[in-house]
């Protein structure tokens, strides 16, 4: 069948790869370029396993052809971690055991990213909107949940600017450092 010749960016990587016209960007990512994390659940856009980033935009990779991702920006689970350190999220998953077969993770997590670049401070109801579109048959959610919430405090926590060193008065009532 007719070839598609696509250069993109993913995970911050120029990228280029041949896929059949009709392939999805899902099939492209797993079976020509080896990124297995995004999982096929439904393949139909119901159930968010196979969620990326395009161009800062959460998209079902399921739903999209590999060569409509010409000229765009993706990022997909893989792109995550900072080499063998996880990303926050990625730990608050362990730490939470938020996670069981493990199918629905990649997706949540990307899907997660996603809102927490948007909005640092979510509610759980939030959240809980947001990952509406992830579906995961395992952990009954409540521990995903509670692992962005998490995550999002300790982010919140680690971007809060140091308070300034106190200051103190000398024999002479000058200032020091
Ligand atoms: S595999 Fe894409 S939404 Fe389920
Ligand atoms: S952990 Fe199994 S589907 Fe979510």
């Amino acid at each position: 069948m007719f070839q598609v010749h696509v250069r993109t960016r993913i995970n911050g990587d120029d990228t280029e790869f041949s896929c059949e016209a009709d392939e999805t960007l899902l099939d492209a990512l797993r079976d020509r370029l080896g990124l297995t994390g995004a999982k096929e659940g439904c393949g139909t856009g119901d159930c968010g396993a196979c969620s990326v980033l395009v161009d800062g935009r959460l998209v079902c990779a399921c739903l999209m052809l590999g060569a409509e991702a010409e000229g765009c920006d993706i990022e997909t689970v893989e792109g995550m971690a900072d080499g063998s350190k996880l990303h926050p999220l990625q730990q608050k998953f362990l730490d939470h055991a938020a996670l069981q077969c493990g199918v629905c993770t990649p997706g949540f997590l990307v899907a997660a990213k996603s809102l927490l670049e948007r909005n640092d401070n979510p509610t759980e109801e939030e959240v809980r909107y947001w990952l509406a579109g992830n579906l995961c048959r395992c952990t009954g959610y409540d521990k995903i949940v509670r692992a962005v919430l998490d995550t999002a405090a300790d982010m919140r926590k680690a971007s809060k600017p140091k308070p300034a060193k106190a200051k103190k008065a000398s024999a002479k009532g000058r200032v020091s450092a």
